[in-house]
């Protein structure tokens, strides 16, 4: 099994870079000296840049965004090597609410995966369905949504990528999908990835599962006896330092017992 992936997608949050240092500080301290389980925050641009040039103890950052060009005339953006030199390891693409709000396409994220990749960071790559009653077309939509997402990616960088199932209709609303679900959708985009590049390569590939992930509910979907999810997602919950650190607690003890 890979070692579980667990990432704090604050969102627009904190409000003020105190509140944000010092969540940072303190799942830094409650996560320190914990094996078998890998830790990535990604805060909003304007703190990761601060938090990152502190960041002496190495925590892995993420961005929640990225723009596809190396660099040039492109208002408000940010670039892959600005990340990168920043210090940033991972960046999120193609999240539903990116799509949603931000009007961004399959092709705009295919554009930034392969953007993100050529730069050395590592896309975490968003793909889930909007509505929980239509079951029958969810794996269709999924299958549409990461083929378009790789388009393009060269065989060499394929395994780098990390795919994060996160069904729309769980985000943010308490009702997580259940753990036998997202383990079924986690074999059926490892399926996919196998078509795409081979089983060799699809079994390197982390899949995360995000949807109202907190405390109670975390290693439940880490805890199937076949390969299914590898990581986790999370919103909400990594807002608050103690739910956070509890999440990633339960997962390094699911790691360390197996
Ligand atoms: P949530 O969000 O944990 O608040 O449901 C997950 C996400 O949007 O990545």
């Amino acid at each position: 099994m890979a070692k579980p992936l667990i990432v704090a997608n604050w969102k627009m949050n904190p409000s003020t870079y105190g509140e944000a240092e010092r969540l940072f500080s303190d799942v830094k301290s409650g996560t320190r000296g914990l094996r078998g389980v890998e830790v990535v925050i990604a805060p909003p641009f304007v703190w990761l840049v601060s938090i990152a040039g502190k960041n002496k103890k190495k925590v892995c950052l993420g961005a929640q965004n990225v723009f596809w060009e190396m660099g040039g005339a492109y208002t408000g953006e940010i670039s892959p090597p600005m990340l990168k030199k920043s210090g940033v390891s991972y960046v999120i693409i193609g999240h539903s609410e990116r799509r949603r709000f931000l009007g961004e396409s399959d092709e705009v994220i295919a554009r930034k995966v392969r953007a993100a990749l050529k730069a050395g960071l590592i896309p975490i790559v968003a793909i889930g369905e909007e509505l929980r009653d239509s079951q029958d077309a969810v794996p269709s939509v999924l299958a549409e949504q990461l083929k378009r997402a790789v388009e393009g990616v060269s065989s060499k960088d394929f395994k780098r990528i990390v795919v994060a199932y996160e069904p729309v209709w769980a985000i943010g609303t308490g009702q997580a999908d259940t753990p036998d679900n997202a383990t079924r959708r986690a074999i059926y985009i490892r399926k996919l990835l196998t078509k795409l590049t081979g089983a060799r390569r699809a079994s390197e590939i982390r899949i995360l599962y995000g949807g109202s992930v907190n405390a109670r509910n975390a290693a439940s979907f880490l805890s199937s006896d076949i390969r299914g999810m590898d990581g986790l997602l999370i919103g909400g919950a990594s807002l608050e330092a103690e739910e956070f650190v509890k999440i990633v607690r339960s997962v390094a003890e699911l790691a360390r017992r197996r």
